[in-house]
This record gives structure tokens, C-alpha cells and sequence, in this order.
């Protein structure tokens, strides 16, 4: 098949492209590599093997119609945005134009082009804190920042286009993704996300990982998320793509294990899959972090089949590999 990833330079997104053009797909990649790299883009070449790519912004409208005049692909799966929650309160409007302009012009444009399967990246931060875990689909949706917000804005929009232009759209809720496959991996600057923090502070001494909280009404007292590993998401998409050309309409599921992980867990697994200790500090808890964030993944499993495969401790396990051939620049 023909697909458009748009983020295929980031973290999930290369992922996901670097499977795809494995398994004999035609890729096409859109990323203006604000927050990609081009030395991902390379590696997925002499991994994978040869795909195009366009160097687009998508807030771009005029370059963005350009760019994907006459073209036509079987599914389009959405990446591309800015990912970090507090970035986003601290600068709303910047989230609102990437995540939420940009992404409405690039469905304005798929829409012109009649290319009408799409796949979009949406995030448990579309639930907020609840009183109610595992979470279904149905939950009550109460975003804890300007980027979930985006999130779910984009999921109403995507709904619309359902409804009434003729879409056929899946979002996916991803929980934590985590993980690395082979010679790419996370790589976010700042890095916010609990996994590579833990393995920045088993590889650097002087760096101390912060638990934000042991005061939760959890069994040892910090957060609990559902990590889920990056190739079981990458599964995910794919799976979406053959679900999306039998069935039509607007589909939301969350992706994830279903099984909480404490950040205490996570440290001391972190610590058995890599043989060494790290440093780490008991701070107070960040705002709007709820005390458990876990999926129910039924809906997913029932709907389109799909099922993680993998624990916190492969996830680590293929981090911690990652890790360790991770460029020393990034740690500068
Ligand atoms: N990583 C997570 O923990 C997580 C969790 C839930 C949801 N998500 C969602 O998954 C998607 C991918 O996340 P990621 O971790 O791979 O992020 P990432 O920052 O690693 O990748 C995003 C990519 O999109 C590109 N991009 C951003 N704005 C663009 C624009 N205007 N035009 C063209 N390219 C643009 C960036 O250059 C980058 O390569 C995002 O939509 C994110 O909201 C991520």
C-alpha cells in the first residue's frame, strides 16, 4: 500500500515508518524536522530501505497543497505535532497552530486530494484525571493542559470530516509509549518522558532522576502509568490500516497494556535489565499528575484484534540497548 506518515523523523513516527517500509509498503514521509532528525531519516534508509521524503511544514497551507498535488495514498497516519504538556501551558497558542491548525490544514488538503483514511495520534491526555481506572473509551473527557485539549479538539474535527466529507478516521489513545527497536529511539530535547530519564540517569552520574511524589494513594506511594512498548504500537497502526479499508466512519481506541507500572517499579526493573543503580530524588508532585493513568484496552482487542505483547521489562530492556549506542552529543 501507499502511506503518508506525516512526524515519520520522530519518535513514534520512525517507528512506524521503518516497519512499514520492511513489510513492503511504498513510504512517504512529511516532516519539516523541527523536532526530527534527519540521521533518523538515514538510519530507517540503510535499515529499511529507500522512501520519499518531503521536508513540509504543515502550518504551511499553500506549501502543503504544493507539496501533495496529485498525490494519492491508501492511508494517511498523522504524527506530526508538538508533544510536550507542560510546553503547552506554558505556550497554549503555539500548541493550538502546530497541533490543531496545522493538522486542520492537512486534512483540508487530503480532503481536496479525496485521499480519505486516516490514522491520528491522539493521547490519554484527551481523559485528564479520573476517578475511574482501568479507563474506557467512554470515559468523561477532561483534559489537564492546552496539549491534550488539542488532542481532543482534533478528534472532534476528524469526527466531523466522518460524518459529513466522506473520512473514515481511527485515533488512537497512546498511554505511555516507550522502547526502541534496533538503532532508533527516543530522542525528545527537552526530555520530559519517565523511561529515557531513567536511562539518562543509570548512564550519568550526576544526574538524578525526580520522583514527583510518594504520597499517592497508590500500594508504594508514586504515580502508576501504563507503559506500552513502541513495536506493539507500531502493531497497532498497522492493524488500523486494514481495519480502516473494511470499515468506515470515525473509531477512537486507546492502546496500551491494561497493567499499571509504579515509577518505583520502573526504577527498580531499570536497574535489573541494566546490572547498574541509579540516582534518584522523592520531590513534590507536579501539578495535574493524576495518581494512576492505565487503559482499559478491551475495545481495541475486541474490535480489531490487536494486543500488546510486550512488559515493562522488554521495553527496558530494548531502551536500555538503545541507550548505549544513543550519540554523545545528546547528552550535551
Ligand atoms: N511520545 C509520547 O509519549 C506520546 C504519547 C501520546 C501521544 N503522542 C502523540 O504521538 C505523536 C508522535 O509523538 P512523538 O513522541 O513521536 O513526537 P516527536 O516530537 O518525536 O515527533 C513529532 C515529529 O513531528 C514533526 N513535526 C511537528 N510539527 C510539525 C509541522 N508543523 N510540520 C511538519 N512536521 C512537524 C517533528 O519535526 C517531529 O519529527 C504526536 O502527535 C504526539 O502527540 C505521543
Amino acid at each position: 500500500m501507499n502511506i503518508l506518515l506525516t512526524g515519520g523523523a520522530g519518535y513514534i513516527g520512525s517507528h512506524c515508518t521503518l516497519e512499514l517500509i520492511k513489510r513492503g509498503h511504498k513510504v512517504t514521509v512529511l516532516d519539516n524536522l523541527e523536532r526530527g532528525h534527519q540521521e533518523t531519516l538515514d538510519t530507517i534508509k540503510q535499515q529499511g530501505g529507500e522512501f520519499e521524503f518531503l521536508k513540509l511544514d504543515l502550518r504551511n497551507l499553500e506549501e502543503l497543497r504544493n507539496g501533495l498535488r496529485d498525490r494519492q495514498f491508501d492511508a494517511v497516519i498523522h504524527f506530526a505535532a508538538y508533544i510536550d504538556v507542560g510546553e503547552s501551558v506554558r505556550e497554549p497558542a503555539k500548541y493550538f497552530e502546530n497541533n490543531v491548525v496545522g493538522s486542520q490544514y492537512l486534512f483540508q488538503i487530503l480532503l481536496e486530494n479525496k485521499v480519505n483514511n486516516v490514522i491520528f495520534s491522539s493521547s490519554a491526555a484527551v481523559y485528564g484525571t479520573q476517578e475511574i481506572v482501568p479507563i474506557p473509551e467512554t470515559a468523561e473527557k477532561h483534559p489537564d493542559s492546552p496539549y491534550g485539549e488539542t488532542k481532543l479538539l482534533m478528534e472532534m474535527i476528524l469526527e466531523n470530516y466522518c460524518q459529513y466529507s466522506g473520512m473514515n478516521a481511527v485515533a488512537l489513545r497512546y498511554f505511555n509509549p516507550s522502547g526502541a527497536e534496533g538503532n532508533i529511539g527516543e530522542r525528545h530535547y527537552p526530555e520530559t518522558h519517565a523511561v529515557p530519564r531513567v536511562l539518562k540517569a543509570l548512564m550519568d552520574d550526576k544526574f538524578t532522576f525526580g520522583v514527583f511524589g510518594s504520597d499517592y494513594n497508590t500500594p508504594d506511594g508514586s504515580c502508576i502509568r501504563d507503559f506500552i512498548h513502541i513495536q506493539d504500537l507500531v502493531d497497532a497502526h498497522i492493524a488500523c490500516i486494514d481495519f480502516l479499508n473494511n470499515n468506515k466512519g470515525f473509531h477512537a481506541f486507546n492502546v496500551a497494556t491494561g497493567k499499571g507500572t509504579s515509577v518505583l517499579e520502573l526504577i527498580n526493573t531499570a536497574e535489573e535489565v541494566s546490572g547498574r543503580k541509579l540516582n534518584y530524588k522523592i520531590q513534590p508532585r507536579r501539578e495535574g499528575d493524576p495518581a494512576q493513568l492505565v487503559a482499559d484496552p478491551t475495545k481495541i482487542s475486541s474490535e480489531i484484534g490487536w494486543k500488546a505483547k510486550f512488559d515493562i521489562k522488554d521495553i527496558l530492556k530494548s531502551a536500555w540497548e538503545f541507550e548505549q549506542k544513543r550519540p554523545m552529543s545528546d547528552y550535551q
